[in-house]
Formats: structure tokens, sequence, C-alpha cells
């Protein structure tokens, strides 16, 4: 049975690698954070060995319309094609390619059936940043196949906070459940905060630093009455228009159970807080 040795919850940040590839005298202070960031999440790749990355993320429009929109979906790709041509040109990000673990992402559908998930899922996908960011933090060289996992975080009618905590709880159990591997990390991909091309967008300043602070602390202290009070669209729409992407978080409080708490911060950025977050297992070989 496989067993999640690595959870990390860290910020997809498009222009990532937009900042942080630049020589080393043009490094700017965030840029450097971010690359000490990326260093804690790789030393815990290192030490605890994943053979596969389960990534819960949010896709922005890219792969999934109102034309047929997934709540929750699994790709089941042998491999994955990363990034858009306007993250390209926008982000420069670059094009990359992830190696995809079918066998493990089929036996997460069929224990969703168990589990209170009729996930749906997609044989023909591409990732976008959401994905691709946390993945050239967490393993720039992408040596680790990947399984993602995609909400809908952004497209109302969203899931309620509740069925995020649930998420957590179904795909635990999920992967549990498996022999298709042995070790699994889990990556999620959130945000605290955020406004993305409004008012407040790039401001010196966080959207709302209160609700940052308290936030953490629903986090770290597993307050689900908190968080799924007020993971609701329209109340996280008032710490700026794209802080719906939080609910992912709750998926990642929910999952660590007997997890060791290895890193928690809300590291201090222009416009926006990005979580991080390093939960680890103790795993008898
Ligand atoms: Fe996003």
């Amino acid at each position: 049975m496989a067993k999640i040795v690595s959870m990390i919850g860290t910020t997809h940040h498009p222009w990532y690698h937009a900042k942080t590839s630049k020589p080393e005298s043009e490094l700017t202070e965030d840029a450097r954070n971010l690359l000490g960031w990326s260093a804690r999440v790789q030393e815990s790749f290192r030490s605890t060995n994943p053979d596969v990355v389960v990534i819960v993320a949010s896709d922005h429009f890219h792969q999934f319309f109102y034309n047929n929109m997934p709540q929750f979906l699994i790709g089941r790709m042998k491999s994955y094609q990363g990034t858009f041509y306007n993250e390209e040109r926008e982000f420069g990000l670059p094009r990359v390619e992830l190696g995809g673990d079918r066998r493990l992402a089929t036996d997460l559908v069929e224990a969703g059936y168990e589990n209170g998930f009729d996930f749906a899922f997609s044989d023909e996908m591409r990732l976008d940043h959401a994905c691709v960011v946390p993945s050239l933090i967490s393993q720039p060289s992408f040596e680790i196949p990947v399984v993602p996992l995609l909400t809908n975080c952004g497209a109302p009618p969203i899931p309620p906070g509740q069925r995020f905590v649930d998420l957590g709880k179904a795909l635990r159990n999920a992967i549990e459940s498996s022999n298709a591997v042995d070790r699994v990390a889990v990556v999620v991909s959130g945000n605290l905060s955020l406004e993305v091309g409004g008012p407040e967008q790039m401001m010196p300043y966080s959207v709302d630093p209160e609700f940052d602070a308290l936030a953490m602390d629903w986090l770290t202290d597993r307050d689900y009455e908190s968080l799924t009070a007020e993971s609701t669209y329209e109340r996280l729409m008032l710490h700026g228009n794209t802080s719906f992407q939080f609910l992912n978080m709750l998926t990642m409080a929910s999952m660590q159970e007997d997890m060791t708490l290895i890193h928690a911060e809300a590291m201090k950025r222009r416009g926006s807080p990005a979580p991080c977050f390093i939960y680890e297992s103790e795993v008898q070989e």
C-alpha cells in the first residue's frame, strides 16, 4: 500500500521562473526568497524520496470552460506537456514535459467511488502554471512522474469549503489503498489573499493581512469550522479577486493526519504572501 511521505503547500506564482532564472547578481530579494523556498522543498523530496507526486491545483480557464466544467478531475496520462502559449508569452515560463503515472491515477479514480467522489478524468490534457510552477519549485529536473488532480476553485458555482476538506480525506484514503507505487508526495498549489488584475495587484502590501494571519492559524490548527465558514466564493472574494484558490489549502490541511509539520510560513511578498508548508512522515522501511 502506498504511503504519503511528504506534503508541500506552495505558491504557483507565474513569474517564478522569470524571477529566479536570472544571473545571481541580478536576483531580487523576492527571487532569493523563492529560491530559498525551492531549496527547502527539494531537500524534503531528497530525504523522503517519493516515487510519484500527486499535484492538487486549479486550471485557469486554459483547459476547462463553461461548456463542460469538472469540479474535480484526475489526469491519467503517461506524460504531460506543460505550459500554454500565453504563459510563455506573458510569464516567460518554459515549455516542459512531465512523466505521468497512469496506474496510480486510475487507482485514485476507482478509489474515489468508495470515498464519496466520482472524479472526472482525462486522458488528454495539458498542464498550466498551477502544476508547472510547483514542479519547478519541487523537482526542477522533472524526474519524478506526476498525477495531477485539478480542482474548480474559480468558475462558480464552485464546491463549498467542506468539499475540499472531504477531498483531502478521500484522496489520502485513495492513495493509501493503491499498490501502484510505494512512496507518494502530495504538492498542493494555492494562495492566501490574492488580487490579479484588480486595483490591489502587486501593491507593496498584502490585500488582506488580517485574513492571511487568521488563515495560517486555521490551517496549522486544522480549524475546519473557521476554514469552511470563511471559504465560500463570496467570502473569499472579500480578500482579493483571486483568493478562491485558497480552497486547495483546505485539502492540504485535511490530508496531514499524523504527518509532522516541518515548516509553515506566509512568505512576505509584494501583493500577496506565499503559503509555504512542508509536512513529512516517518516511514518504516
Ligand atoms: Fe492561480
